[in-house]
């Protein structure tokens, strides 16, 4: 049977990762600056996370939703810890549009309102209500058309105010730094602004941290860079360092029902195991001060090539603009020079969004490529 063909591929066939390097059939070794779409958080085949997913599996994979769950609430308190999100309550999926999905559907629940305010370029995921909220006209099957969704521009506040005035916005949804439209940011005023009418407004305020969260941006989530209080945030990619894990996190000024959500996979012994893993190595090994000191090392080398025009993003979540599209350099990088990056909405953009245990030694190696393929 086929596949379905949705995806251009590379050829390149990964076999096998450690750290922040992958290989190929052949034992050729890539450097892995795109972590499988920032999925990538403590590094591949970290051993502990390998060891307490493998313990986990030999006791016991899976049980449902129906029955306690003890690793389960030993995520979530791991997680209101490093996030600092005190009080907040945690709801476990399998992915980021899942995730959204959740946070949309909550948010319309608890306003009783079903209209939802996100912005250009954003990227939430492909679901129905998640893939509407999405600025891309290619992804969105009349199915998902029939949401009531508007879209604005990023750092537009009298639209914002406009909208949420007019009382039936249930969401607003954010990035706090775009992942797949190429790395842009609002004004931290305008983030403030957006939050304080969402307050005012009776409108959940979602903060779609599936790509931002999880020590990327150099902080546990990329909002706290900001003085805002989001309702919903949404997690999923670096949670689970690949294996499948999403979840909300929601503020006590939202109430539980039974029923009002659920999931079959969602919350899971190993994904437990492996999520818990995860939250243990970013705090055992302090990779959110290595995030830090990485993009200041990385900013410091990268503003001395004339070719990079801006350097977007924050923390591990960063973004080269060049003022050429980027899909040649990117392929020369893969075949030549064996490093993974990525790709954006925005054609001028190469992504860098590395597993969080980075070292300098390979900030070097992608900049000497860089130059090189540059040069050539
Ligand atoms: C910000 C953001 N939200 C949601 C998603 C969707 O996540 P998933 O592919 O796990 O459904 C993505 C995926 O790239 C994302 O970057």
């Amino acid at each position: 049977m086929p596949l379905f063909n949705v995806y251009p591929l590379y050829d390149v066939t990964p076999v096998k990762a450690k750290g922040v390097f992958v290989y190929d059939e052949n034992k050729t070794e890539y450097l892995d600056l795109y972590g499988g779409h920032a999925v990538i958080s403590i590094g591949h085949g970290h051993p502990k996370y390998v060891k307490a997913i493998n313990k986990q599996v030999e006791k016991l994979g899976f049980y449902s939703n129906a029955v306690q769950n003890p690793i389960q609430v030993k995520l979530a308190n791991k997680l209101e810890q490093l996030s600092g999100c005190k009080d907040y309550e945690l709801f476990l999926c399998s992915s980021g549009a899942e995730a959204n999905e959740n946070a949309l559907k909550l948010a319309s629940f608890q306003t009783e309102k079903s209209r939802v305010v996100a912005f250009k370029n954003g990227f939430h995921g492909r679901t129905s209500a998640a893939v509407a909220a999405t600025d891309n006209k290619n992804i969105i099957a009349p199915i998902n058309a029939q949401q009531k969704v508007t879209i604005l521009d990023l750092n537009d506040i009298k639209s914002v105010k406009t909208e949420l005035e007019k009382g039936d916005v249930c969401a607003v949804i954010v990035e706090f730094i775009q992942g797949v439209g190429g790395l842009d940011q609002a004004t931290a005023a305008f983030f403030e602004e957006v939050d304080v009418l969402c307050k005012q407004n009776n409108t959940r305020f979602i903060a779609d941290e599936v790509q931002s969260g999880y020590g990327r941006s150099g902080k546990f989530f990329a909002f706290q860079h900001y003085n805002v209080t989001p309702d919903i945030i949404s997690i999923a990619k670096g949670m689970g360092n690949g294996f499948p894990i999403g979840g909300i996190l929601i503020h006590p000024n939202i109430k539980a029902k039974y029923g009002m959500l659920g999931t079959t996979f969602g919350g899971n012994h190993l994904a437990c195991a492996a999520g818990l893993s995860v939250l243990n190595v970013i705090e055992e090994e302090n990779l959110i001060d290595n995030v830090n000191a990485m993009y200041l090392y990385f900013i410091s080398i990268a503003k001395t090539i004339p070719q990079v025009k801006v350097i977007k993003g924050k923390g591990l979540m960063l973004g080269l603009e060049f003022d050429f599209e980027i899909s040649e350099l990117r392929k020369k990088l893969i075949y030549d020079y064996h490093i993974f990056t990525g790709g954006a909405s925005n054609k001028k953009v190469l992504r860098i969004l590395p597993p969080l245990t980075i070292r300098k030694i390979h900030i070097d190696q992608f900049f000497e490529a860089l130059v090189y393929s540059l040069g050539e």
